[in-house]
């Protein structure tokens, strides 16, 4: 088994958790929390409508469209000089990055990154009647590479609004939705790295037991990975679906569990876990003395590895048995767990999960 992203072995803040393109073991997620995987994303399968705090639409989500969360909150984190330079580094459908237009000045200006290409198309619609926006399709993990290219030093404030958009969950052509029959693809940049289907297809039971486990918390993660393995060649979501549908002795299969076996595989296929710890460690090193890093996350094992990275500016761990010296401290934070209000989360069910955490940078 293979990581599929560029990872290094040690992050910026001197942590070591990546793993090596070559290792065999993903991403480890701390044991306490492989229990609260399940809730996830489930909710965003279940198709949304709206209300949110900055603006209503009382009509169905289409495919097309994407009800940001948490946008006041978030907004109101990440913007502190209104003709400051800001990046949105999941452009998605643009929900937050035109939350956060409305409160640039003239001189704001926004950088927007989506590693997905249909959403180009949205970015480049404000792209035309708004000069003090630009968008990149790149990952944001590169995301120095995304400011040098614009020539930008350093920004204000950035966010990040991490998953998949319902646009992509609602296109069955991506393979991301169990309720829906597509290819088995699951990948955010389209047509980049192996698609989910050309890595079952080829997968020990060894390795695809690990990340359904560690990724899912899939309880019966080897006894769905032998029905996958043993049903190949698998080229549909329905595929996949009859696979853990055959792992139960019942024969019947909650949601939840076809919810906890599509994300462990989105998961490793997007090597998201790797992604957003490199995001994270290059948005806030571009960041100047005083910007602000947001993100909201939606799994407890995004929320951890927010949580530890954020711990790590805050209070950076001192060598053993000296006392920190608050003089180490790179960030102090400015939100910490906050949760969509009971109005959001009716109005927008996708949000159910969500989890807002900010930081300002202090040196
Ligand atoms: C939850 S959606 C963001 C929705 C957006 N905030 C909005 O209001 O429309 C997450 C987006 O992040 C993108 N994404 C996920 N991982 C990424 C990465 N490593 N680099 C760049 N974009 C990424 C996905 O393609 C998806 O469009």
């Amino acid at each position: 088994m293979e990581s599929k992203a560029s990872a290094t072995s040690a992050d910026s803040f001197g942590r070591s958790r990546f793993i090596k393109r070559n290792d065999k073991v993903p991403y480890r997620v701390p044991s306490e929390h492989q229990h609260a995987v399940a809730n996830s994303r489930l909710s965003l399968l279940a198709g949304d409508s709206t209300p949110n705090p900055i603006r209503v639409v009382n009509k169905p989500q289409s495919q097309e469209t994407h009800e940001p969360v948490l946008a006041q909150d978030l907004v109101r984190a990440v913007v502190t000089d209104t003709s400051g330079i800001y990046v949105d580094a999941t452009f998605g459908r643009g929900g937050h990055s035109k939350a956060i237009l409305d409160q640039l000045s003239d001189t704001g200006r926004l950088i927007a990154i989506d590693r997905d290409t249909d959403a180009e198309a949205s970015a480049l619609e404000i792209e035309q009647r708004d000069a003090r926006f630009k968008f990149a399709n790149s990952r944001f993990s590169e995301l120095r590479k995304v400011l040098d290219a614009m020539v930008i030093r350093s920004i204000d404030g950035v966010c990040f609004d991490v998953g998949v958009s319902t646009p992509q969950l609602k296109n069955a052509d991506r393979g991301f939705a169990f309720d829906l029959d597509g290819p088995l693809d699951m990948r955010m940049g389209k047509g980049s790295g192996s698609s989910a289907s050309d890595w079952i297809n080829t997968v020990a039971v060894a390795d695809l037991t690990k990340v359904l486990k560690l990724y899912g918390d899939v309880r019966a993660a080897r006894s769905i990975a032998r029905q996958i393995v043993s049903r190949r060649p698998l080229e549909t979501t329905f595929d996949l679906v009859g696979a853990i549908r055959a792992a139960s002795r019942s024969g019947t299969t909650s949601a939840k569990i076809l919810a906890q076996v599509f994300q462990a595989i989105r998961i490793y296929i997007n090597d998201e876990l790797n992604e957003l710890q490199a995001g994270l460690s290059e948005a806030f090193e571009a960041l100047g003395c005083g910007g602000r890093l947001a993100v909201i996350s939606f799994h407890s094992i995004e929320h951890r590895l927010v949580r530890d990275v954020f711990q790590s500016l805050v209070r950076p761990s001192a060598p053993r048995g000296l006392p920190v010296r608050d003089e180490d401290a790179r960030a102090q934070v400015v939100l910490k767990n906050v949760r969509p209000h009971y109005s959001e989360r009716q109005a927008n069910p996708a949000s159910r999960s969500a989890m807002l955490q900010a930081i300002e940078k202090t040196r």
